[in-house]
């Protein structure tokens, strides 16, 4: 394994590294005052709203809400994890990586054996169902030619207990991996087992192409039909999309995704051209996958069955479709006849026909209208009155723009009100609030974040680092424990103790942590270009603040403590010491 790149390089690149220079040259910027802008790459528009901003080396798109240095650009951009695209950045400046002996980083230590391992098995199984008759003649029996089993790497997990843990070679790390990335499970200490047997293997990978975990499904009758792999430190369900690589893998330019139940209903479609279909893993669609996927097509159609259970379904989808959805995303909805799914279908009428279902699916607006007006009587005033009322509240998720009003515009039409009395009751959606001094606009909805005294002095921190030297931390706040003050004096410290720091480096260091989400939206907040005292007195401000916060609640949490209990001299002479501040 390669070794670990020094941190000194990362960052002396990173500064090095101009983020517009490294966007242009993959998408053509346009000057406009301070800012470049362009389409965004990441979603579909017409008019740019993907800005990039050379001081604060950081780029944001209004629109979708895309954001990140220029390194998180290369990676986003060019589908890199944060090593190769190091190696990118550092090739652009004609610069070799330098790599340290005999250290790892520990996070992609971690996850490497896993990545590893599944990869492995997904062969091993895929080799296996060309040995193995009577998993062909399952597939074959269900329509599926050779080529689309390679497509998505199929396999069949023999009928044995040690398939996978007995393969030869393994080593004592390997046998680990394979316990943690679910592929077999520990009976007792000594006594492993293999979790997949006698079953048809989905491999579901990851953006990337790496395989993260499977399904499987039986072959004949028994229980449970599908079995899935566990959460793992390399595989969430809730986040990924059964075939989402292999539609990208195959449709060059994709224009719309179809979101169905299972795998098989993936792998029919596209076995009958339709190769843009994805599952969700035996779950709701969860919002970090619509999310995900209308990131990457402007139409998305969810397909279910026409059943309860499938309006159901829908349902959710709906609801979590709602924040996501932004002008220029379509989302519908297909209903299939009782008792059909994609896959029974498709085989049935092929292609042409199901597309044609697909072209004239109930756009989200209908489907929502047309459930919350079932059992109503819109005839009726009352009947009117509950329908707004119901559809108010989830009309209120939606961002502001034209998908929101001219839903406005249709619930207005069912129930005889104009829409500009029935907006008037719409609360409006959450991304107008402003600090009186720095400005949430670019910031918005899903992204929007409410300013507080250590929320500001990290902003300030992150965008002007050189504040740092020049405004130390006061004594007291290093032991309290108020939210996020932590990470404040973390930033603090590191710029500090780091040579050439710049806010693209500090974002860099964060990358994959916890804290991340919240440096980058602090990233986005437009602090207006002051004069460096002016900043310096807006941080010295926000400490004094923080200090004050925090002897107010030290003060309340002493006074309760004597309400109960004596309290120490040290104590007593500390509450004093208050009373005086
Ligand atoms: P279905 O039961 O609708 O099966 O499960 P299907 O897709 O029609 O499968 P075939 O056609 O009989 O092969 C839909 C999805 O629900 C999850 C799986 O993700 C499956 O693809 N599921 C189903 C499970 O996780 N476990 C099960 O036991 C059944
Ligand atoms: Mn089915």
């Amino acid at each position: 394994m390669a070794g670990r790149i020094p941190q000194q390089f990362i960052d002396d690149l990173i500064n090095r590294a101009d983020i517009v220079d490294v966007v242009d040259s993959r998408v053509a910027l346009k000057k406009r005052g301070k800012e470049h802008i362009a389409c965004c790459p990441f979603h579909n528009e017409k008019s740019p709203s993907f800005t990039v901003s050379q001081s604060k080396q950081f780029y944001h798109c209004f629109g979708c809400g895309a954001h990140g240095t220029a390194l998180g650009f290369i990676m986003e951009y060019e589908r890199l994890d944060f090593v190769d695209a190091i190696e990118v950045l550092a090739a652009e400046y004609h610069i070799d990586v330098p790599r340290e002996q005999g250290s790892f980083n520990p996070q992609q230590d971690d996850k490497k054996p896993l990545y590893e391992i599944l990869e492995k098995a997904s062969l091993n199984f895929a080799n296996e169902l060309k040995k193995t008759p009577r998993a062909v003649e399952y597939l074959k029996q269900r329509g599926l030619s050779g080529e689309i089993a390679k497509d998505f790497q199929m396999g069949y997990a023999p009928d044995s207990w040690d398939f996978t843990l007995g393969q030869p070679g393994l080593s004592k790390e390997d046998k680990t991996a394979c316990l943690k990335s679910g592929l077999s499970i520990e009976k007792s200490p000594q006594k492993h087992y293999d979790r997949f047997r006698d079953r048809i293997m989905f491999p579901i990978r990851d953006r990337r192409g790496r395989t993260i975990g499977f399904g499987g499904r039986i072959l004949d009758k028994g229980e449970p039909k599908y079995l899935n792999s566990p959460e793992t430190p390399v595989f969430h369900k809730g986040e990924e999309l059964y075939g989402l690589y292999e539609a990208r893998q195959s449709v060059k330019d994709l224009k719309r995704i179809v979101i169905v139940e299972g795998y098989m209903d993936v792998v029919a479609l596209a076995q009958h051209g339709i190769k843009y279909a994805v599952a969700t893993l035996g779950t709701a669609t969860s919002e970090t996958q619509i999310s995900k996927l209308s990131r990457i097509v402007p139409e998305l159609i969810f397909c279910y069955d026409g059943d309860a259970a499938g309006k159901k379904a829908a349902w959710r989808a709906l609801e979590n479709s709602l924040s996501v959805l932004r002008d220029g995303i379509q989302a519908r909805f297909l209903f299939l006849p009782d008792g059909e799914d994609p896959d029974t279908l498709v085989r049935q009428e092929g292609q042409q026909a199901f597309e044609q279902r697909l072209s004239n699916a109930t756009p989200l607006s209908d489907f929502m209208l047309q459930h919350l007006s079932e059992d109503l009587d819109l005839s009726s005033a009352d009947g009117c009155g509950r329908l707004s009322e119901k559809a108010k509240p989830l009309i209120s998720k939606i961002e502001d723009g034209v998908f929101k009003d001219l839903l406005v515009n249709q619930l207005s039409k069912m129930i005889g009100l104009s829409s500009s009395s029935l907006q008037q009751h719409i609360p409006e959606s959450k991304n107008k609030t402003q600090t009186p001094h720095y400005n949430n606009r670019a910031v918005s909805a899903k992204h929007q974040i409410s300013m507080t005294p250590t929320r500001l002095a990290i902003a300030l921190l992150l965008q002007h680092p050189s504040l740092a030297k020049e405004c130390e931390i006061p004594e007291q706040l290093l032991s309290s424990d108020m939210p996020g003050l932590k990470l404040l004096i973390q930033i603090h410290k590191t710029i500090l103790q780091t040579d050439a720091i710049s806010p693209s480096v500090l974002v860099e260091r964060w990358r994959d942590t916890i804290d991340a989400p919240v440096i980058n939206k602090l990233m986005q907040l437009d602090i207006p270009e002051a004069k460096k005292d002016t900043q310096l007195a807006s941080l010295k401000d926000a400490f004094k603040n923080l200090l004050q916060k925090h002897k107010d609640e030290r003060l309340q949490e002493l006074l309760n403590k004597s309400r109960t209990s004596e309290l120490s001299s040290d104590e007593k002479s500390e509450l004093s010491q208050l009373y005086q501040s």
